[in-house]
């Protein structure tokens, strides 16, 4: 099952990231999948706020990870932009992140698709498509129990 909504603006895209973050339990991660520019570290950044992160959320993209610990949640924002196997995530010792046994906060995960296999069987896929500059459709879907 998938629920899409329309964003028309950057702030949108923040707010429903935002709302949807306080719904939110440990242990999930979530990945962000969508072109570059299609809003995966702006959904990031309102997700953070809505865990009640007040810090300055950046990209991930040359620390590879980014950890926020001041919130209602930890929280483990992934950049695998610059990796290209489950291995070199795994040789970098982020596998303990992926473990639902042992994750203690909510993994937000951009370009998962670089490390197949790494994430859990069950995680949350949120799809950023790119409609015109402002507009985004952003779909929600559960991954590993639905078919
Ligand atoms: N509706 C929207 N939702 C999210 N970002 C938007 C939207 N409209 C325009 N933008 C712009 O698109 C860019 C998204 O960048 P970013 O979040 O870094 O993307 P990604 O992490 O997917 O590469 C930002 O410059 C943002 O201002
Ligand atoms: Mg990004």
């Amino acid at each position: 099952m998938q629920i899409e909504v329309i964003s028309d603006s950057e702030e949108m895209t923040q707010n429903i990231a935002e709302k949807y973050a306080k719904s939110i339990t440990t242990p999930t991660v979530i990945s962000l999948v969508g072109d570059l520019g299609a809003g995966k570290t702006t959904f990031a950044k309102g997700f953070a706020k809505g865990l009640e992160i007040n810090d300055l959320v950046t990209s991930p993209t040359f620390t590879i990870m980014n950890d926020y610990k001041s919130g209602r949640l930890p929280l483990y924002h992934f950049d695998m932009y610059r990796l290209s196997s489950k291995e070199e995530a795994e040789e970098l010792g982020f596998a303990e992140y992926f473990d639902l046994r042992t994750l203690d906060g909510v993994c937000l995960v951009e370009w998962a698709e670089n490390v197949k296999g790494l994430l859990p069987a069950l995680c949350v896929e949120i799809t950023l498509t790119k409609l015109s500059d402002t507009k985004r459709k952003i779909g929600f879907s559960v991954k590993g129990w639905v078919k």
